[in-house]
């Protein structure tokens, strides 16, 4: 292994001192958190509400299977998280989502920190009955989770930790979207399929992972056209909000935890 080849002849060359700078970090399901500046309030505190919550799926356990680059895309953190509630299926993903997940169906856990949970139950007609003979999401891709409860079974489910962590998850895939800010109006995407390692063994794991990538291009296509217009027209002079639905209980979340910590209000 190279280690600064020669540099035991220097008098005062101190490996331990031109080392990395070790840098505070959590593990929670399986991701890895990293605290740049170290003052960061304790992950497990932040998200002590919501773990309980997805325990049952052990997605410490789970593989990525694939990781898809998006490259970059012109808009902001914000705008990305402003496309996480499920009321646009009705509008924008007619052909995907709400073929399956019905936009007003979807529902919000919140909380006063920084994370929110939804969930968006599926048609019962479109639903696949497992081998265990329960039901679960329309088109299960790989083997499911064994232990969860309906909800977790018949839903996908969306968790956001703010501001720019999130996954969608359903009983046999997460799907970890890797939003980096790049500048003011870009971010870069990187988005990775995750599955429990025994999927892999799926004599037709190959072909079922392509039709899930496949899925993931159709629908972030649709995601594509709205945010590069929502961040235009944040742009312009004119630019005003406008009253939110009830089905956008994450947005109002997001909006409000932007104001907690650009004024410190509580
Ligand atoms: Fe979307």
């Amino acid at each position: 292994m190279w280690a600064a080849p020669e540099m035991d002849r220097h008098p005062d060359f101190d490996k331990t001192k031109v080392a990395l700078t070790p840098r505070r970090h959590e593990t929670w399901n399986g991701f890895l958190y990293v605290n740049l500046d170290g003052r960061a309030v304790p992950l497990a505190d932040r998200l002590a509400a919501v773990t309980p919550r997805l325990a049952a799926y052990q997605l410490d356990r789970w593989v990525t299977a694939r990781s898809i680059d998006c490259g970059e895309y012109p808009w902001d953190w914000k705008v990305m998280q402003d496309n996480g509630e499920c009321y646009h299926h009705l509008g924008l993903h007619t052909e995907t989502f709400e073929v399956d997940y019905p936009g007003r169906w979807s529902e919000t856990f919140e909380n006063d920190g920084d994370f929110t949970l939804l969930w968006s139950p599926s048609r019962p007609e479109r639903q696949t009955i497992g081998a265990d003979c329960q039901r679960y999401v329309p088109g299960l891709a790989f083997l499911p989770q064994p232990g969860l409860d309906e909800r977790q079974r018949t839903c996908f489910q969306l968790l956001y930790v703010l501001p720019n962590f999130f996954i969608y998850l359903q009983p046999d895939l997460v799907m970890n979207m890797r939003v980096f800010p790049v500048a003011a109006g870009r971010i870069r995407l990187i988005a990775d399929m995750v599955v429990r390692p025994e999927s892999r063994a799926m004599p037709d794991f190959a072909e079922r992972l392509e039709r899930v990538v496949a899925f993931f291009h159709r629908f972030n296509e649709e995601d594509v056209v709205a945010n590069a217009a929502i961040q235009r027209n944040l742009a312009l002079a004119d630019a005003v909000g406008g009253p939110l639905s009830h089905l956008e209980h994450h947005n109002r979340h997001v909006a409000l935890w932007v104001v907690r910590r650009l004024t410190g209000a509580a």
